[in-house]
């Protein structure tokens, strides 16, 4: 049985990824299938229904083949019994599909997607989801709904913790990660989960950072943003894609012939099949984009969308609307088809049910150690002045705050099947840790993160007072972030700043440890600590992770991959902005301080800037600090001048300056200096996390083809254009060694 384990946790990354859902015997299958269901039934594989009101209700329905796929139903027996009844029962005997939001972990949870994006290391972002997508899949679940790779660039979206970041580039590498990780090398393996590419598209961009809201946005920054992770989706074999539920440029994406039949289906290849959010074709009634749930329904079906997630419409209307010829039984078909494909490669016909003895149990010990692995690494170290790490030799210790010990809270958003009672909090892994260390006073003082009760204020001053070093755990609960999450105010809620004040009036070294769903607004806090610890949600090992990085068992290494901004005024605010006509400067920053009153406005030697905040974010995008320090030298291009179709290789020497091994991110990047379109500032080509010993000096080098360059121009044709470029190797977006090339034709 541990054998079997190994194999499939390990043959993830092996060479059958990829591949396509079609072949010619998958396509016989399908139409012979398709030719023997009745109308019933084809409307029945487009069904998804939620599991959640008790699935008794829809044994009768499973009978009938009204239900092709069921979701948030997870327990291997009952799975079983309902699946039984659909192979054994069921006209034609096709299996259900179960789906279930598995999005960063299943009972082993590792840190929010945003802080599995800070680890900038694939490689443990797949093993995570394969982690997961075995533990799902010992349950009963078939598909999961992830990953998510809507880029956010505002941190108000409460979704953004389920996301990347702002970069295309990295989003799309970490989401080929996470469905290598769950779909594993072979999606009919036994441990395999079918991934969702989603939420197609654009979702990220809602105005204002509130969910659902209304995206407006020109066709090449959705095609060079908003689109790369998704199309490197299609290319790594995802097999399924979720509508999005905003409306893109007057369009809700359920009804997208544009996203789905000629972006997705002709333009990209897509094999698999795609699902509606949920309700999100009836919500085209609201929208204003249909009159009724049947107009919902034929826009749906004509815009692509295979099954409905939850609502009824296609369940009410298909029948009339083939009546009324407003869509077409080869619609239906197609629709169907697209679902089967997906069972067949999955292997459901011939391995319908699971056989949960066959797994390895939830939570075991490898599970741990790679979430708190993840954990450590997605951590940013945003200040330091020494204080850490800690040394072994405090003899007390003040732990402070309402995320010291609040096991649910540090595992985050969208946790439907962990548990608080498995995570071991930063309060607990300290306690452990230091049986015979420094004695650790714990006062929670608020009961929760936007508690404003500050009774409690005092017993903590008297701990931070008797103290060595204050730990002080703030930030979000898991709640304030996530689907419908959205905040206007990114400071800490509750009395959390007051807190800060209080503690440190005491004069202890505090160091500050923010577990949160995103970025927050923390520039006022940074010269009232001496150190600050991101975390975001760090799962289930957040507490052994942290007290190691606190301890400086391991160094931080993980590095932003949001921009942080001053303040919420700034945002949007991401590294890969454009840079006007008016690029702004520090020297002549306008201060709002420094304006005589009375005096006239002038439009002449003005810049892009805020009077009030500058243009400059807290942090820039890939920033992260180290307890060794990382000195960049020799950057190398293999030539200054390439031809289209070439490749350049970019080189730089990292040298370990500090006495402590550690990982350093590596980060390249580019600018195309003159384009058809304006092209960004900088862009993300390429990445590397390597380690080095003190003293050591590695070679780093990347290879940039000319394609690697390309955007969509104004014909919307996909061009790398002749000209100049700059490059730069650097610790992150804002610094860096720089050199430039040529591209001739
Ligand atoms: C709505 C969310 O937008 C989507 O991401 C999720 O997968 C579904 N609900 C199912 O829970």
């Amino acid at each position: 049985m541990r054998r079997i384990l190994i194999l499939w946790l390990c043959t993830a990354s092996l060479s059958a990824f990829g591949e396509r859902l079609s072949n010619p015997r998958t396509e016989e299958r399908v139409g012979r299938l398709i030719r023997n269901m009745t109308l019933e039934e084809k409307i029945g594989q487009m069904t998804q229904r939620s599991g959640r009101g008790g699935v008794k209700a829809f044994r009768e329905e499973i009978r009938l083949g009204r239900i092709g796929s069921i979701l948030n139903e997870v327990d291997a027996d009952s799975v079983n019994a309902l699946q039984r009844i659909a192979v054994e029962e069921s006209p034609n005997g096709i299996p259900l599909l179960i789906g279930r939001d598995v999005i960063h972990g299943f009972r082993t949870i590792f840190p929010i997607p945003l802080g599995l994006a800070a680890t900038w290391n694939p490689a443990l972002v797949e093993k995570g989801a394969r982690i997961a997508a075995v533990e799902a899949a010992s349950s009963g679940v078939h598909w999961t709904f992830a990953p998510m790779m809507d880029i956010a660039r505002d941190p108000r979206w409460g979704r953004i913790a389920e996301g990347f970041g702002e970069d295309p580039y990295l989003a799309a590498v970490m989401s080929v990660a996470m469905i290598r990780g769950f779909q594993g090398d072979d999606l009919s393996g036994p441990a395999s989960l079918a991934a969702c590419a989603k939420h197609f598209a654009g979702y990220g961009a809602a105005e204002g950072g509130r969910d659902y809201n209304t995206v407006m946005m020109s066709e090449n920054e959705l095609r060079d943003v908003y689109l790369p992770p998704f199309r490197a989706s299609v290319d790594a074999g995802c097999a399924t894609f979720m509508a999005a539920f905003n409306e893109l440029n007057g369009v809700p994406a359920s009804g997208s012939s544009f996203l789905f039949r000629r972006i997705l289906r002709d333009e990209w290849g897509f094999e698999g099949f795609v699902v509606s959010d949920w309700a999100s074709i009836t919500q085209m009634v609201p929208h204003g984009f249909a009159a009724d749930h049947k107009q919902a329904a034929e826009k749906a079906i004509r815009a692509g969308i295979d099954m409905e997630m939850q609502t009824d419409s296609y369940v009410a209307h298909i029948r009339e609307l083939l009546d009324e010829g407003r869509i077409t039984m080869a619609m239906i078909d197609e629709a169907v088809a697209n679902i089967l494909r997906v069972k067949f490669a999955m292997g459901l016909f011939e391995r319908p049910y699971t056989d949960a003895s066959l797994f390895p149990p939830l939570l075991n010990a490898e599970h741990l150690e790679s979430a708190k692995q993840a954990a450590l690494q997605s951590a940013v170290l945003l200040k330091n002045n020494g204080v850490l790490p800690l040394s072994g030799n405090l003899k007390r210790l003040a732990v402070i705050g309402p995320l010291a010990d609040a096991p649910h809270e540090q595992l985050g958003t969208w946790v439907f099947d962990g548990r608080a009672e498995d995570a071991v909090t930063p309060l607990a892994a300290l306690r452990s840790r230091l049986p015979n260390g420094p004695h650790v006073d714990y006062v929670q003082t608020l009961a929760y993160s936007r508690d404003r009760d500050t009774r409690n204020f005092g017993r903590a001053v008297k701990a931070a007072k008797k103290s060595d070093a204050v730990l002080l755990f703030l930030g979000e609960e898991a709640i304030l972030s996530g689907e419908a999450h959205c905040r206007a105010d990114l400071n800490l809620p509750g009395a959390q700043d007051a807190l800060v004040d209080a503690i440190r009036k005491t004069g202890r070294p505090v160091v500050l440890v923010i577990l949160a769903g995103r970025p927050l607004t923390i520039g006022h806090l940074l010269d009232r600590v001496d150190a600050v610890l991101y975390a975001f949600h760090p799962g289930t090992m957040a507490g052994p992770a942290l007290a190691d990085l606190l301890f400086g068992t391991e160094s931080p290494s993980g590095k932003l991959t949001v921009t942080f901004p001053k303040v919420v005024g700034q945002i949007p605010m991401y590294y890969n902005h454009k840079n006007t006509g008016r690029p702004p400067r520090a020297e002549s920053w306008v201060h709002i301080d420094a304006i005589e009153v009375g005096v006239w406005q002038t439009s002449l030697g003005n810049e892009s800037h805020y009077l009030d905040a500058g243009f400059l974010p807290e942090f820039p995008f890939g920033y992260g600090l180290s307890y060794t320090a990382f000195d960049y030298r020799n950057l190398k291009l293999s030539s200054g001048t390439i031809r289209h179709g070439d490749s350049l290789t970019v080189a730089a020497d990292i040298r370990n300056t500090g006495s402590l091994a550690a990982d350093e991110i590596v980060q390249l990047y580019i600018r195309d200096r003159v384009g058809d379109i304006t092209r960004p500032v900088k862009e993300l080509k390429g990445f590397r996390r390597i380690r080095l010993e003190p003293g050591e000096t590695r070679t780093v080098r990347f290879t940039l083809k000319t394609e690697d360059l390309a955007f969509h121009n104004r014909k919307m044709e996909f061009v790398t254009e002749p000209g100049w470029f700059h490059v730069w190797i650097g610790p992150n977006s804002a610094e860096g060694l720089r050199g430039e090339f040529e591209i001739v034709q």
